[in-house]
Parts: structure tokens; sequence; C-alpha cells
């Protein structure tokens, strides 16, 4: 049914995104908070919700069924935003038992008129067996099976416990189908602070699923993990904790929660805490005082929110994500987990950004730098180091990461001292750029001429590169890479197909040629090497040269995706 290329991105920073989600004729911007409102027992109003930023709401199906209300899910929590429902899946996983099936579950879903409905998945504990996860799994994918066509827009959860395998066969299972796909029975995780498997099973699922479907982390509701899972690749989260640490009298902050009692100054300038004081807060009565606090917690979380879109924005999740993590020892722990997932993490990451920031020692393990330093040594090529915040060729000095990187004035002054020593020779700089940013084989087949280079007159830097007296590349000030000119991209046709190139069919052919960007639904192949931001050549299917661009997608991603930009063509 009425399924339709829901899902977009609009920027990225590695597999961390800010997109829009269409549902029916409304639609949301991601990453995306939605607030759990409790049909029986609501402390916020929906309607007052809007005003604080919110969006889309989840309730759930399975507590109105019980209580006999039957009426447009709209009506009956005053919200005319999209509704997410969700099953009584996490019943289950509490009390035991649910009363309904997943058919009679769909089929109320859509008498109320939810937005998205979820199906009735089985809840994979951590500590279930291998056997009892493989028989929910399992289970669970023939549910979205018998679903899938019948309904509108669906929530197929991943299962599989901590069982990397299954959580394999369950992403790859729904790889075809266009729905939201939470990340399902890791509430078990967050509650007890076990991050590093949290990270683990986020990670596993992201690699599986299809790249061009939003990503729900269920249960995900404190904003202290908004960045990182965000950076992780998570679109949606939902929000029940903000009223469940509210009625403990519990605050919730961006880096962690505090006890009312353990706040004695007022540290908060959200509207509630600047109009009353923490303590007035405190001389209240509870419910008007549990009510407050809820709308602190919401508030804060949708300011989360924000600030994590807006690191997104500006290429600078990680030192956000990082931050977090520095917010509580368990989750800094946990960040270890990305040591696993370097290849992923790689595969995902931007050629460069508009700053490389680290925050510490874990910034380490980054992939811009853990790319970088296995790249760099095939650029080693004067045989001399410039010292930046790794060891990096002096070839390299001035592209990103090193080149962007902030040093400690006493390490710059050593690496000046060190180049004063040797410098590398033009050709030596332009070979080792143009091996990190293209590989060894793309390098060969571009400088493969007599090279002459036109300098800056600012800089006396080098601006464009001329092979046999033709202009091929040009060197970029903001990342030290280079910008692909025509001649160059004629060049790297001689590479083997699909190398370097992005290929597109028909519809697409005119509208390359006249410079217009080429939309993910058009492109039929591409090298499975393409990095996000770099230098593409686009051919037709007869590998004749369209133009030049800059991918905005990996393969998989351009393959996948029905809307959205996938080359920005130069
Ligand atoms: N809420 C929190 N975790 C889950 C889950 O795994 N499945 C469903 N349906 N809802 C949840
Ligand atoms: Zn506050």
């Amino acid at each position: 049914m009425d399924k339709k290329h829901m899902f977009e991105i609009r920027d990225r920073d590695g597999l961390a995104r800010l997109g829009v989600l269409r549902i029916g004729n409304r639609q949301v911007d991601t990453p995306l908070l939605m607030p759990v409102i409790n049909p029986n027992i609501s402390m916020i109003k929906a309607s007052d919700m809007k005003e604080m930023g919110c969006e889309m709401v989840i309730t759930n199906a399975y507590i109105l069924k019980k209580s006999g209300i039957e009426k447009d899910v709209h009506e009956v929590l005053g919200f005319d935003g999209p509704v997410m429902t969700d099953s009584g899946t996490f019943q289950s996983h509490i009390y035991g038992d649910i009363e309904f099936s997943n058919e009679e579950m769909l089929s109320f879903q859509q008498k109320i008129r939810s937005d998205v409905n979820t199906i009735v998945d089985e809840f994979v504990e951590p500590d279930d067996s291998y056997e009892v996860a493989e028989r929910k799994t399992m289970e669970t994918i023939s549910r979205a099976k018998s679903a899938y066509n019948n309904c509108k827009t669906l929530a197929l959860p991943v299962q599989g416990g901590l069982y990397s395998d299954l959580r394999k066969r369950c992403a790859k299972a729904y790889y075809n189908y266009e729905a939201l796909f939470p990340i399902g029975g890791v509430v078990p995780l967050m509650e007890s602070q076990r991050y590093e498997e949290l990270i683990d099973v986020v990670l596993t699922c992201k690699h599986y699923l299809n790249p061009s479907m939003p990503v729900h982390l269920f249960g995900c509701g404190h904003p202290m993990l908004f960045a990182i899972a965000s950076l992780f690749g998570c679109d949606l989260f939902d929000s029940a904790a903000y009223s469940k640490f509210a009625a403990e009298d519990r605050f919730m902050f961006e880096n962690g929660t505090m006890p009312l009692s353990a706040i004695s100054e007022d540290i908060c300038s959200c509207p509630v805490c600047s109009k009353h004081g923490i303590e007035e807060i405190k001389g209240m009565e509870k419910t008007e005082r549990v009510k407050l606090i809820a709308e602190h917690n919401l508030r804060t979380s949708f300011q989360e929110i924000r600030r994590v879109r807006n690191a997104i924005k500006n290429g600078r999740i990680w030192e956000l994500a990082e931050i977090r993590a520095r917010g509580n020892p368990a989750l800094l722990y946990g960040f270890n987990a990305i040591k696993k997932y370097k290849k992923l993490l790689e595969h995902y990451e931007p050629l460069s950004r508009k700053s490389s920031l680290g925050t510490g020692a874990e910034s380490f393990y980054r992939p811009m730098v853990t790319r970088a330093v296995k790249k760099s040594k095939d650029c080693y090529i004067s045989g001399f180091y410039h010292q930046s915040f790794v060891p990096c060729p002096a070839e390299l000095r001035y592209t990103y990461p090193f080149g962007q990187a902030i040093m400690p004035y006493t390490k710059r002054a050593k690496a000046m001292e060190n180049l004063r020593k040797r410098e590398p020779g033009d050709e030596e700089t332009i070979r080792a750029i143009a091996r990190m940013q293209f590989g060894a084989d793309a390098e060969r087949a571009l400088l493969n001429g007599e090279l002459t280079f036109v300098r800056s007159r600012k800089n006396n830097r080098i601006r464009n590169v001329m092979c046999d007296g033709e202009h091929i590349l040009s060197l970029r000030a903001e990342d030290g890479y280079f910008t692909l000119k025509l001649g160059g991209g004629r060049k790297l046709l001689d590479l083997p197909y699909p190398r370097m190139r992005v290929v597109v069919n028909r519809d697409s052919e005119e509208p390359a040629r006249e410079g217009k960007n080429v939309f993910a639904k058009f492109v039929v192949d591409a090298d499975d090497k393409t990095i996000i931001g770099n230098e593409v050549v686009v051919v037709n299917e007869n590998d004749e040269l369209l133009a030049i661009g800059r991918a905005l997608m990996v393969r998989e991603e351009m393959l996948a995706f029905k809307r959205g930009i996938a080359i920005k063509i130069r």
C-alpha cells in the first residue's frame, strides 16, 4: 500500500544525519524526539508540548485498546501532528504475556488512525539464551512479513538481543521494506548503564539495515544519550523518562541526572526553572512539583535535540558526543565499542570537515584519525615527518585532518624547525595528496605526464596542477584537497570500471551534462570506495563522461535512497 519514499537526508556528518521524515501529508525533522504520552496519566498535555518544540508524539495502542478507547488517537491526545503507536510488546517485557495478537493490534492501530503502527514484536532480553533469542527474532521477522503489505507506515523493531548474528539476520531480513526501524530490546541495557553493549547493538544494526530508512532507538529518552546515539546513526528517540524521572523528583540534564535534593542553587535557566526558582519548586506539593520537573525534563530534552541538529550541521557531532561521554564514566567506557567498528565508521567518514578538533584521548579512535593515519602511511614520499597531533608526512601538513588540527604552540614551533631541514618538493607533495584523496591507482592515472603548477600570488602555495599542459586539478585552501577538473576526470576513466565513477541512467544524463545535481534514484552503480565529500566522475551506462561532482552518499546509499541528492555537480 501507499508507501511514499518517506525519508530524505538533508545534511550529515558520518552516520549522523539531518533528515526529513514524511508521514502521510505531514513531515517532521530528524533527529526527532517523540514524548511518550500515557493516555491515562498525562502530566503535560500534548497541545502544550508543541510550544516546547514537539513535532510528533508516541502513545501506546495496547493501553488504549485495554481501556476500550477506540477513537481517533489524535482526538484522544489533543494533538494534530503525527502520532506513532507502540503495540504492547513493552508491556509483555514488564508483565509477561499480553492479551492481543499481532493482527488484532495492527487493525486496532489502523482503526484509531495512528500514523505509524508498530507490530507486536518479541522482546529479546539481554540474558535470553541463544535458542530463545533466535526463536523470538525469527517470530518477529515473520510478523513483520505478514504485516507489511496490509499496513501503511509500519515500525518494524530489530530484535536479536546481544547476539550480533541475530541482529544482523533481522536487519537484513528487513532490507527491502520501507518502514521505520526501531532498535528494540535495549531498555534493559540503558537501565543498567551497559553502554558498551548498547553501542555495539546500535552499530551492528546500522551496519546491516537499509541506510535509506529512519532508525529509532526504542526507549532512549535521556538527553545525555542523544548526541551519542545520533552520532551512531539513530534518527528517532522516544521519552517516557521525562515523566518517570519527574515522578521521583529527578532532574534530567544533558550531562546526567540530579535529584532535586542535590540542587541548592538556580543552575537551570529553562523557562520553568527561571520562573519558579529551585527553592519555590522544593516547597510545592507533590503533583504540582512533579508536573514542573516533567516540563523541565522535556524542555531540556528538546534543547539537546536542537544542539545535536546544530552540531551535525556544523560537522561537530563527534565533539558533542565525546563531551557527553565525558559526563559519565560508564558512558566514556562504552565509547570503547567504536574500536570494533572502525571499518564501518571509516566507510561513512567524510573526506573533510570545516574543522578538526579533538576533546581527549578517545578522539584518537575517531575514524577521521584512524583513516588518516592508515592512508597517510602510503603517502610518505619525502621520508620526512611533520609532527602534528599524530605523525603526519610533511607533504600532507595542510591536508585535512592534519592541517586543520589545533596544535599547541610548542609543538608547532618544533614542526616548523623540522621542516626547515627538508621541504618536500612540489611533485612529492602533489602525489602524496592525490594518493591520500583518491588512492594510489588514481594518483598514477591522473599524474601520468609532465606536471606543471600555477601558484597563488598571495601565499605562493600551489593552486592549479597541469598535466602535459592541461588543467586537471585545483588545490583547495579549506581542506588541502583537490577539486577535479574535466581533464582530470577523463584521465580517471582509464581506471577499471566503475572505479572513481558514479553511473547514472538515461533520465539523469541531460541534467547532469547541464550541471544539475544527480538524485540518488537515477544512480545505477558507483565505486564502492566512494568517500562522502570526495570528487567523483559521473558517467552514463556507456561509460561516457557527463560531469564531475562531489559525492554526498556512499554507494549503498546511492542505490537505496529514492529521494535526495547523491552527487553535487560542479
Ligand atoms: N519499547 C521499548 N523497547 C521496545 C521494544 O523492543 N519493542 C517495542 N515494541 N516497544 C519497545
Ligand atoms: Zn530547568
